[in-house]
């Protein structure tokens, strides 16, 4: 009899999604940071569909923060093709409880792959190739990590000539803790009884207590240095970069709502015909985006009016907010239901609150003259 070839794929997968998305405010203010929408629909469904398609079949969401409008929206998950089961903690549990406090759910193995993943990561990583070196290398845990610039907001990973992670510093705090440009990048295969490990009923960070205590105790924990298309949307700016890119099909997903190109219009919007989009520009149902407005590389949520001759540039417009007549926005992030009055100017990463009203020619940056 021939012997069964042993499948890449990993049919189980924990997404991680009770972060309070503090640093994305106000858009967190009454959304968790997954569901904000980019490129037309919550930021969860490009994550979602992605797993799909590398054969994920089990998803279990770990919830915290805004835990109750996660069901109403995906529910049993058929609509995606997935089992989707949901595990609210009382008291945030931290990345590595979190897992933990999900583990009662999986039906894998001791053996077996599960996938752990951050809930704001756009990325192409091929996952079942994170699958295949897991396997291959007969690893505990295996992360995809990435080269940054500035890896000082990540958790730095070195590994050996082999690939084996060497240490995991989180966050380092001195340039001698700079040890390396790779970082992890918010995707892990664990194989199922590690996860059994991780203390259970107290929180725990995987990144400052689970990776360093494993590695301590000589865990193989395996690194994959993929270069593919990624970015954390843990900030405004890079939240709206990563829609711009989901609707220009730079970042691959397969859960774009229409046709990758320059501008994604979503049925019930409505552009004036001498409107101009641009730069991957997201407009969404109940949208109105007036005559001669330009908006480039944005994302204008629904329900909200761009009115004549505004100016919207990699800026995120909220659900029902008002950008008034003239006002230039570049790098802005307005609020659920604020109101911009007309001929205002707002940059350089500026963040209007929810609710807020600004009145008529308020704010200006350039110079009269
Ligand atoms: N369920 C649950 N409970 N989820 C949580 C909790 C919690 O208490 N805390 C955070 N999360 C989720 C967040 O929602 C997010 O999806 C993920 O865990 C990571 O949290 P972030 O707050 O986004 O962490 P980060 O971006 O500062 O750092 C993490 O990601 C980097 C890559 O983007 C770390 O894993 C770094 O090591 C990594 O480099
Ligand atoms: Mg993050």
């Amino acid at each position: 009899m021939e012997s069964p070839v042993e499948s890449p794929a990993a049919t189980e997968a924990i997404l991680l999604v009770g972060g309070k998305g503090t640093r994305l405010r106000p858009l967190t203010m009454h959304t968790p940071k997954p569901m904000v929408p980019a490129a037309g629909v919550p930021f969860l469904t490009h994550q979602l569909a992605r797993a799909a398609a590398a054969g994920v079949e089990h998803v279990v969401l770990a919830t915290s923060y805004l835990a109750e409008v996660f069901e109403p929206h995906f529910g049993d998950g058929s609509a995606l093709g997935l089992h989707l089961e949901y595990v609210t903690e009382t008291e945030p549990l931290g990345t590595g409880g979190a897992i933990r406090n999900v583990a009662h759910r999986l039906h894998s193995a001791p053996g077996d792959p599960v996938l752990v993943l951050n809930g704001d990561i756009l990325t192409g990583l091929d996952i079942p190739a994170l699958v295949g070196t897991h396997r291959a290398t007969g690893a505990d845990i295996s992360l995809h990590l990435t080269k940054v610039p500035d890896p000082r907001a990540f958790g730095l990973v070195p590994t050996d000539p082999d690939g084996r992670v060497t240490a995991f510093l989180e966050k380092p705090q001195t340039p001698e803790e700079i040890v390396t440009d790779q970082i992890n990048a918010g995707c892990y295969v664990f194989t199922r009884s590690v996860i059994d490990t991780i203390p259970a009923g107290r929180p725990v960070s995987v990144e400052r207590e689970t990776f360093p205590d494993l590695l301590a105790v000589g865990a193989h924990l395996q690194g994959m240095v993929d270069s593919t298309y990624w970015l954390d949307l843990g900030t405004p700016q890079a939240f709206v970069r990563g829609s711009a890119d989901l609707v220009l099909g730079r970042a691959p997903s397969p859960a774009v709502p229409g046709q990758c190109g320059d501008h994604l219009v979503l049925p019930g919007a409505h552009v004036a015909d001498d409107a101009k989009l641009s730069g991957g520009s997201c407009v969404s149902a109940g949208a109105v985006i007036g005559s001669g407005a330009r908006v480039v590389g944005s994302t204008v949520l629904a329900g909200a009016t761009v009115e004549p001759g505004a100016v919207v540039r990699d800026s995120l417009v909220g659900t029902g907010a008002v950008i008034g007549a003239r006002t230039i926005l570049e790098g802005a992030v307005i609020g659920d239901g604020a109101h911009v009055g007309p001929d205002n100017e707002l940059r350089d990463g500026v963040r209007i609150w929810c609710g807020a009203r600004i009145p008529a020619a308020a704010i200006r940056f350039s110079s009269d003259e």
